[in-house]
């Protein structure tokens, strides 16, 4: 780390120690809640090379960053991803970057699980929403759950720590609610439930008609299990309970019913440069220039990085609460990777 360089305070006191990097818009599954049937993806030769990744990151770790999780679109379909993560595992040797993640549909682990561990990579957050082979194609679209199933396999062969990631949907996966909890707790992964946010317009899906508040599903929970609130953190915008009767852990991420931004450690890179500093707020910056203009020094990046930083929101204005969507971004969830 270049301990000269003072850390990453946002106007609201908040330190940015995590950096979000999109690799890749594209994905090979087309989840309902995240994107829509016809997708339009960026030309590849709009994408930041993975040599200018490395650069923007380490500019980050740099600056302070600890965390990063590598996101897409899914960022196991980049093509020779690996190089990237095995550049980055640099910066866990020196102990300037404590961790380095991903988060995954699961579909290409099979192939990639025990080179992410070689890299250094101890934890992966899986997204995966059903159990029932039939309900997953329908709502990947393009998805197969056994495929995923083996990803996951592979991924605990391999070592990784497991984290599934299943965004709570009335009338989809809220029959499955004890299923899934059972299944995590089977194989000793850990489980986060997300409520759905308003990101893009994702065609006739209603995100008041999807809306499960995890208040709602924390309380089935508690039907079954004694809840105990548990202060320990991930890093990210999860709360977690422990289940006294399995031992496992919950964890719930509720942008909607309890906002958590005054927390707020992380920004968001694309993959063509952009610096996005609230996942709930339309401003952007383009780090592009900064990182393209001066290819032998770094001061511009880094300038460039602590002006957007200094526009870092107070947080996101998603609601429900009238019967109506407010708060509703453009954007899809996959051009920012979550
Ligand atoms: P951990 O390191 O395990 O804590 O992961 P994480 O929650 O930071 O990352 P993950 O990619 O698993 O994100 C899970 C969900 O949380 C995704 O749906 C993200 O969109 C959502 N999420 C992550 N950060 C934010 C945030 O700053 N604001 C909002 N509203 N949602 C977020
Ligand atoms: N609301 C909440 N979570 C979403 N994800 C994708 N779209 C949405 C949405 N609209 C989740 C995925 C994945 C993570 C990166 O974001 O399921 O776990
Ligand atoms: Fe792909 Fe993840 Fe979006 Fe699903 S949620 S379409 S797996 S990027």
């Amino acid at each position: 780390m270049n301990t000269t360089l003072p850390p990453l305070i946002d106007p609201f006191a908040r330190a940015i120690t995590y950096l979000r990097i999109s690799v890749t818009d594209r994905c090979d599954f087309r989840c309902v809640y995240c994107m829509s049937e016809d997708m339009k993806f960026l030309p590849k030769k709009d994408l930041l090379t993975l040599e200018e990744l490395d650069r923007m990151c380490s500019a980050f770790i740099d600056m302070g960053v600890e965390k990063l999780r590598i996101t897409g679109g899914e960022p196991l379909v980049r093509r020779s991803i690996m190089t990237f993560f095995d550049a980055m595992s640099r910066h866990l040797e020196t102990g300037a970057l404590k961790e380095l993640t991903l988060t995954t549909n699961g579909s290409q682990l099979a192939k990639y699980a025990d080179d992410l561990y070689a890299a250094g990579v101890r934890r992966v957050n899986i997204s995966l929403d059903t159990l029932d082979d039939q309900k997953f194609a329908d709502i990947t679209r393009w998805g197969r759950l056994t495929q995923v199933l083996h990803g996951i396999d592979a991924a605990q062969r391999a070592g990784l720590r497991v984290k599934i990631n299943a965004v709570a949907l009335k009338g989809f996966n809220d029959v499955e609610l004890f299923d899934i909890v059972n299944w995590c707790a089977s194989r000793d992964m850990d489980l986060t439930f997300i409520e759905v946010m308003p990101m893009g317009d994702i065609g006739n899906e209603d995100r008041l008609d999807q809306y499960w508040p995890l208040t709602d599903l924390r309380n089935q929970l508690a039907t079954r299990y004694q809840l105990t609130d548990l202060a320990e953190r991930s890093g990210g915008p999860a709360r977690y309970v422990r289940l006294e009767e399995s031992g496992q852990k919950v964890g719930f991420i509720t942008p909607m019913t309890h906002n958590f931004c005054e927390s707020c450690n992380r920004v968001r890179l694309t993959c063509t440069g952009e610096i996005y500093t609230c996942l709930g707020q339309e401003g952007w910056q383009d780090l592009r220039p900064a990182l393209r203009n001066t290819p032998d020094d770094d001061a511009p990046l880094y300038e460039a990085i602590r002006a957007a930083i200094g526009l870092k929101p107070k947080g996101h204005d998603f609601d429900y609460s009238r019967q109506d969507v407010a708060g509703k971004m453009s954007r899809h969830m996959s051009h920012t990777g979550g």
